[in-house]
């Protein structure tokens, strides 16, 4: 049997928040601590970062120990799992250069996700040369290869991640069956693994919109001190149908909802049980089902339901928040932790580039290779 390794990350452009720890980052830590994996590999994506944001590399550069600070707290052990730097690793570059041959500018235009970030950027699609028609640039077009480049480097089986990257995946396939039918098995097929619970999947923003996004400022970071989560929760849109307490309320697009089918557990009814407990009504809830009975029939007002996600979450908050301020004192702790990884990162992609190469036959000075090629090519001029 092959080994069983992980590679996955996300791009250092901002703290990391509630949607990135259901979407991905709670699961990484299961997988990491059911020691079912033989090596996991956590990706602090700067260069790709940069394909949007060449004109803020600052942006990118402060945002790597943010999110370094962020997988600490949230339970990513070094111990475990090789955290490190993409830019750091140039083999990755390099791999990305013969993917490239293998993609066509026609596929990635298809590309779902690729598609809906031109959008959401604003690229122009007539780029006349100046600033305010600025159009896409061409390494944010080919991120989905690089990041091809990323999970075949590590010989990844699975790859953790949120549903919009599922196209980014289905590309790496793609270019996995073509590059191993055209020069010989080199690269290993990866399997993306999506979260199991539906409100994971994409957790909409306070606001209720589709995404929770930092520039649509409709985040809950980790790093959110209580008060600001308390204050986030409040101002959380509902169901705006529900302006009584007596009226039915609507669960369904309710982002409250949707964050307590992410976040609540069993035991959460008997903790944060007097969130439900009123001057004028009281219930007494054993389970998420119940709540949400009670609110659709009416009587069940959204200030409780919105002190009891708040508990909730700051449950699963508290602890990260708690770990991240004791990180915070321990800076060079986290950079020798991204040193470290990025080398043990920087090994593996080396050796998974030399078969690439090998494969590919443009090996040409590796030992007993130049041999060969010089008895090869000389034949080639004393038969003629
Ligand atoms: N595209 C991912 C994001 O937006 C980051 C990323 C880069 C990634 N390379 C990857 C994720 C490889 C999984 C596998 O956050």
């Amino acid at each position: 049997m092959g080994k069983k390794i992980i590679l996955t990350g996300d791009r250092p452009t901002g703290r990391l928040h509630i949607g990135h720890y259901v979407g991905s980052l709670r699961r990484r830590v299961e997988l990491q601590n059911s020691g079912e994996y033989d090596e996991i590999y956590i990706m602090i994506a700067d260069a790709q970062a940069l394909t949007d944001n060449a004109d803020n590399p600052e942006k990118v550069r402060q945002n790597i120990i943010e999110v370094a600070l962020d997988y600490l707290s949230a339970g990513l052990d070094p111990g475990k799992c090789h955290l490190f730097i993409q830019s750091q690793v140039s083999e990755l570059t390099e791999l990305t250069f013969f993917y490239n041959n293998l993609v066509t500018v026609q596929r990635l235009q298809r590309n779902p996700t690729v598609k809906q970030e031109i959008k959401m950027r604003g690229f122009s699609e007539s780029d006349d040369g100046s600033d305010n028609k600025a159009g896409t640039p061409v390494g944010f077009f080919c991120y989905p290869i690089s990041q091809a480049a990323d999970i075949t480097a590590f010989k990844a089986t699975t790859v953790p991640v949120g549903e919009d990257q599922a196209p980014m995946i289905e590309q790496t396939r793609e270019i996995v069956h073509k590059f191993n039918t055209t020069y010989g098995e080199a690269l290993v097929m990866p399997d993306i693994l999506l979260p199991d619970n539906a409100a994971c999947l994409r957790l909409p923003g306070t606001d209720g919109k589709a995404k929770m996004s930092k520039s649509l400022g409709n985040c809950i970071y980790l790093s959110d001190p209580a008060e600001v989560v308390w204050e986030k929760v409040r101002g959380m849109f509902t169901d705006p149908g529900h302006l009584q307490v007596s009226d039915p309320g609507k669960v369904e697009g309710n982002p409250v909802f949707t964050y307590l089918d992410a976040f609540c557990k069993p035991e959460h009814f008997e903790k944060f049980g007097e969130c439900f407990v009123g001057k004028k009504v009281s219930f007494e809830f054993h389970s998420l089902d119940e709540v949400k009975a009670q609110y659709r029939a009416g009587g069940l007002g959204d200030m409780m339901v919105k002190k009891f996600l708040y508990e909730v979450l700051n449950d699963t908050l508290a602890p990260i928040r708690e770990r991240r301020h004791a990180l915070e004192q321990d800076i060079p702790y986290v950079y020798e932790v991204l040193r470290k990884g990025t080398e043990a990162a920087q090994a593996k992609a080396a050796e998974t580039l030399a078969g690439v190469k090998r494969a590919m036959r443009i090996n040409y000075f590796d030992p007993g290779v130049l041999d060969e090629l010089i008895r090869e090519q000389q034949e080639k001029y004393n038969n003629q």
